[in-house]
């Protein structure tokens, strides 16, 4: 594939963990990747050694005003439009529900739902010019929220809701929630060491570790990459459960990969 040929998608939240490693199987796949998130020096990274042309940096915080424009408006630029855009950026907060500061909110209400939503009204008018489609990935814990991670599962329902409704403003753009099983991450790495290691014990005993094996994150990428970004059109739904994946005691045939 020609390094200024090749579809195009804008993935958010790509300077580590499942983002990162989508960005990496869509380059394999032949698409041109934007790559975004806030800190310079991963995304740098994630960029190095792919043909000119074929990949774009792009810092910010998403969730910032104008960012999320000024994203959309370097890939019109460069490529002169998108045709996907996958939205993974997130951060979490353990912490008992008693603990959690308006700040502690307002961070993650900024990452986890606000930065879609500024991602979605800056590129959704470009996906619909060139018939792409939008996803961003959620995670099972909003049906099954964990003790100490209430505030994720909250911010992650709004998500949810907010893909379901965005139809209502850009209608003829396919919307999909992609749901998120455990998987080896950084996403908690900010954790308190003592207060994770409590929590988990208590997580245990609730036996909700009893079917889950946290997956590497090649393996969420490359169903992304299979079963969203190159599916047909009228393949697409509104929900891609691949937490599956996740568990694969429980999951079907037709459910894995
Ligand atoms: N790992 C799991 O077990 C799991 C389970 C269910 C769902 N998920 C979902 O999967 C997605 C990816 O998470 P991950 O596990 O791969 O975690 P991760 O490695 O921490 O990735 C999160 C990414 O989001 C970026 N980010 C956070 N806030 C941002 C903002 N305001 N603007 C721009 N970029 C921002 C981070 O980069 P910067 O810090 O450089 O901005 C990073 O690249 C998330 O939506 C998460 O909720 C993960």
């Amino acid at each position: 594939m020609g390094t200024d040929a090749g579809p195009r998608l804008l993935v958010v939240g790509a300077s580590s963990g499942i983002g990162r490693a989508t960005a990496r199987a869509a380059w394999d796949a032949g698409w041109r990747v934007a790559v975004a998130a806030r800190r310079a020096e991963p995304l740098a990274e994630v960029v190095q050694d792919r043909p000119a042309g074929s990949a774009l940096a792009l810092v910010g915080d998403a969730a910032a005003d104008g960012v999320a424009a000024s994203f959309a408006a370097q890939a019109d630029e460069v490529w002169g439009g998108l045709d996907a855009v996958l939205y993974c950026a997130a951060v979490t907060h353990l912490a008992p529900l008693e603990a959690m500061s308006s700040a502690d909110w307002s961070r993650l209400f900024a990452s986890n739902t606000v930065g879609a939503a500024h991602v979605a009204a800056a590129t959704l008018p470009l996906l619909h010019r060139s018939g792409g489609r939008f996803a961003a990935l959620s995670s099972d814990s909003v049906d099954a929220p964990l003790e100490g991670l209430l505030a994720y599962s909250v911010t992650k329902a709004a998500l949810n809701h907010l893909l379901a409704t965005l139809g209502v403003e850009f209608p003829g753009v396919p919307v999909t929630r992609i749901v998120i099983g455990p998987t080896t991450t950084d996403l908690a790495a900010a954790w308190d060491p003592a207060l994770m290691g409590a929590y988990f014990e208590r997580w245990i005993a609730t036996g909700w570790f009893d079917e889950v094996t946290p997956q590497p994150v090649e393996v969420p990428a490359a169903a992304i990459v299979r079963r969203w970004l190159e599916a047909p059109a009228t393949d697409l739904a509104p929900v891609l459960d691949l937490s599956v994946l996740s568990r694969p005691g429980a999951a079907t045939e037709s459910a894995r990969e």
